[in-house]
């Protein structure tokens, strides 16, 4: 007995604590046929969309954009543009010059980033809008931006709209940390043309307003004809892609395409990943602004990502399995781990320094095994992101793939977004995942830097291009 119980106390001790971690979490560890079964359940939810019967109890918004054609480079002109509901708000000036794509300085930008009071997130619509316009006035001042001149005006707006054109759009719902009162299901374009109107002394027309999904495809659109798919992984996540028109109910007209906003967010908030939720999703959810909305949201974007670590590491420690069971006042606290913690535990070399470094500021006292497990924790849910993200892009890859009745198709993703932007190993997982599910597309990813706000200016850019013809 004695040489068992040594040896089984070797074993124990000699255990890789990511093994550990493995079993806690083996609910998030998904495999391809989870992954396949995810896309499927993803491209019936867009069916669903996509159609005028089932549209309105969709948890897949799938909204038409009134944007029906990429740039082909020929665009020029000069914009100011608005970006609200990313990470930061900002106002930009955007030049683009004609045939020069983006990486030769076809599209050049200058920004400055005005921080939202964090009451702005939850007060009255026309406050917010207020202090939108108010920072547009001090960006034009500043930049010497003239007033005899009409300037075009072009819109992100990352959060779902119901458009019946280009400049006019019906909030849905907010998301993420926005919980504005009195705009939802109001136009969105028009409050912000009023705001501009009380703030007054500007001289300026909102020409288009899209998603931030739409203006990434459009920025990489500009240098690349591939690209017919906007993917953002920030604070929030969501997808666009051109559809052919004739599938696209609620727009009349059956010739050429239109981009359709996604909002993948939602995905499952009609219990359609009910398979798949952990009790830390449904933790998040539960303490989220938006409880049952979102879903998908909340197992993949950064508003999420270092909460969720930190109620996987918080429960282990709690069951005795990390700092002998240790807890502290600060791992207890909502928020304590970011999105930021999360890529710098996975940063190559100096990410188990860091582990511990976090782990000491949270008031902990970390072994090296703690720290080896609480990164695999990191990992575990970060890469569940990634392949959550790959199942939705399969779905709409093949979607497309079928509706051209194509073999093989060659397609590019313009994708944005801090997730992707600063995880060390995100977009080299997400990748390899994509082309794993679809061996039979050729999938280029191009990281369009800045794309959420330069998109918008393309946008009209596009229009107007369209409009010029159209007259000739
Ligand atoms: C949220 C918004 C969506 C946006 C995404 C990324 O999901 O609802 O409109 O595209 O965040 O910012």
């Amino acid at each position: 007995f004695a040489v068992h119980l040594v040896s089984f106390l070797f074993t124990k001790l000699q255990e890789d604590p990511t093994k550990k971690v493995d079993r806690f979490l083996y609910a998030m560890r998904l495999h391809d046929d989870q992954l396949k079964d995810i896309s499927a359940r993803f491209q019936a939810e867009m069916k669903k969309g996509l159609s005028a019967e089932s549209n309105a109890a969709a948890a897949v918004k799938m909204l038409p954009t009134h944007v029906r054609s990429t740039p082909d480079g020929t665009e020029k002109g000069q914009f100011v543009a608005l970006d609200l509901g990313g990470s930061k708000f900002k106002v930009l000036q955007v030049k683009v010059r004609e045939g020069m794509g983006i990486r030769r300085g076809g599209v050049e930008m200058e920004e400055k980033i005005y921080p939202i009071p964090k009451e702005l997130l939850s007060g009255r619509g026309t406050e917010l809008f207020d202090h939108v316009s108010e920072s547009l006035k001090d960006f034009l001042h500043e930049k010497n931006i003239s007033l005899e001149k009409k300037h075009p005006l072009a819109f992100t707006f990352s959060f779902p709209c119901e458009h019946s054109k280009l400049d006019q759009g019906l909030l849905v719902n907010w998301s993420k940390n926005y919980r504005v009162r009195g705009l939802q299901g109001k136009d969105v374009v028009k409050t912000l043309r009023e705001a501009i109107d009380r703030t007054g002394g500007m001289n300026v027309e909102v020409l288009a307003m899209v998603n931030d999904t739409v203006a990434t495809m459009m920025t990489c659109g500009f240098d690349d004809q591939y690209c017919d798919v906007g993917l953002i992984i920030g604070t929030g996540t969501n997808a666009c892609y051109m559809e052919g028109l004739r599938n696209v109910d609620l727009v009349e007209g059956d010739e050429g395409r239109m981009c359709i906003n996604t909002e993948w967010g939602g995905f499952g908030d009609d219990g359609a990943l009910n398979d798949y939720i952990t009790e830390f999703d449904r933790e998040v959810d539960a303490a989220s602004n938006n409880p049952g909305k979102q879903i998908f949201e909340k197992m993949v974007s950064g508003m999420y990502l270092g909460e969720l670590v930190r109620l996987v590491v918080l429960k282990m420690a709690k069951r005795g399995k990390l700092f002998d069971g240790q807890v502290s006042d600060a791992l207890r606290t909502t928020g304590k781990i970011t999105t930021a913690h999360v890529a710098a535990m996975e940063q190559y070399k100096t990410g188990l320094n860091n582990t511990r470094d976090i782990l000491t500021e949270l008031d902990l006292n970390p072994s090296p095994d703690d720290c080896v497990a609480v990164q695999h924790i990191s990992t575990i849910v970060s890469f569940r992101s990634s392949n959550l993200v790959a199942a939705g892009l399969a779905a709409i890859l093949s979607r497309i793939k079928r509706n051209r009745n194509l073999r093989t198709l060659r397609i590019t993703v313009g994708v944005d977004g801090t997730v992707y932007k600063t995880h060390p190993q995100y977009p080299k997982r997400l990748h390899k995942v994509v082309r794993r599910l679809l061996p039979e597309c050729h999938v280029r990813f191009v990281l369009s830097d800045s794309g959420s706000s330069k998109g918008a200016a393309l946008v009209t850019a596009v229009a107007q291009r369209l409009a010029s013809l159209r007259q000739q």
